[in-house]
């Protein structure tokens, strides 16, 4: 009688006396069996159930064996295949074995070795599957903890960037302004969760290229020459080059720390990008951007006030800045009053959530 927890299987021979002797003695082990007279109606039952297992004769019409258990290893590798040879076929059932199948037995067969055979394999497929869980799950393991240390590494640069700004009252709480102005105009624009993440993970860290320029020439009062113009905007590339290795799975937000200086009309730097070549999320940075640089004080000229700053980026629609950008700034602020920002927020920076591949795959059929 089948028990209703049983272990389902596939008998699959074009002999229905053979068929019935293995369901009988298989379901006087406790599985329930499904029966299929060829290979091509066993792909069917098998397209509508999966089983842990499937015990087949390897001489059928139609489809033989062989040709079966191919498509079963190519198809569901998690069921496990048990051929029926006859004695004369024993170097077809070796090649079934090289093929997949887990195991063979040979007809005319004895009861017990059938019954032996199956729980064998039987057993080796549950070794098999739980080896392949615990190397999957060792494999996501693995991937947590070096998307934290890439975390921890980004921690400790945010943290880096806050001091070198902190000791220069030209760029204190730059970033953190910059990434508060990006996340509002990022919500403005309804733009999604992962856009946003990008967006808040490069406008913190668009700066840190400056690491790599000259404290002379970042804090020279008066008009810079050319040269030291083209060594301060050297900064994007700098910084881009420093995070590359840590930003693998973050690329959006390491195109904001390259192209934060670049323009809608190709004049920008450092590769001269023009509109859609531009990613939105490095278009929402740069109006951020623009606008605390302007109401910042600078060494060589003092702060813009707030509504020649609004209309300075409003001038720049199309030209400099993306136009959605812009609007979306002016409607996250529609009290110019609060305008700048002198309260940052300061939030930990996160790296999107890397998707491991085992989630992607199908979970094996219940034994
Ligand atoms: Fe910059």
């Amino acid at each position: 009688m089948p028990q209703p927890n049983a272990v389902r299987c596939l008998v699959v021979d074009d002999e229905p006396r053979l068929r019935r002797v293995l369901v009988r003695l298989l379901e006087g082990e406790g599985f329930t069996c499904m029966e299929a007279g060829s290979g091509t109606e066993a792909l069917e039952l098998l397209q509508q159930e999966r089983v842990p297992l499937v015990i087949s004769d390897l001489r059928m019409p139609q489809m033989d064996g062989v040709t079966l258990l191919r498509e079963i290893v190519a198809r569901w590798p998690d069921t496990a295949v048990i051929v029926v040879t006859a004695v004369a076929e024993v170097e077809s059932a070796v090649a079934c074995l090289q093929l997949g199948a887990l195991d063979y037995v040979a007809k005319p067969f004895h009861l017990d070795e059938v019954r032996a055979r199956v729980m064998q394999a039987l057993d080796k497929r549950r070794l098999t599957l739980e080896v392949e869980d615990y190397r999957r799950t060792l494999e996501r393991r693995v991937q947590e903890q070096a998307h934290r240390i890439e975390e921890l590494s980004l921690e400790r640069l945010q943290a880096l960037v806050h001091f070198l700004e902190e000791k220069d009252p030209y760029t204190r709480g730059h970033s953190v302004r910059v990434a508060d102005y990006s996340a509002r105009i990022g919500r403005a624009m309804a733009l999604p969760q992962p856009v946003l993440d990008s967006i808040a993970l490069g406008a913190e860290l668009h700066d840190i290229g400056k690491i790599g320029v000259s404290e002379a020439v970042l804090h020279k009062p008066g008009k810079l020459s050319d040269a030291e113009y083209r060594h301060i905007m050297e900064h994007p590339a700098i910084g881009a080059r420093i995070l590359a290795p840590l930003m693998r799975e973050a690329p959006a937000a390491l195109a904001i720390v390259r192209s934060h200086h670049e323009r809608l009309d190709g004049k920008g730097f450092p590769d001269g990008l023009k509109g859609d070549e531009i990613p939105l999320e490095v278009r929402v940075v740069t109006v951020a951007d623009s606008f605390d640089a302007m109401t910042s004080v600078r060494p060589y000229r003092p702060a813009l006030s707030v509504a020649k700053a609004l209309q300075e980026l409003e001038e720049g629609k199309g030209r400099q800045f993306h136009t959605p950008a812009v609007e979306a700034f002016l409607a996250a602020f529609p009290d110019q009053a609060t305008l700048p920002v002198t309260n940052p927020e300061i939030r930990p920076l996160h790296l999107p959530s890397p998707v491991p591949e085992a989630l992607h795959r199908a979970a094996p059929p219940p034994d």
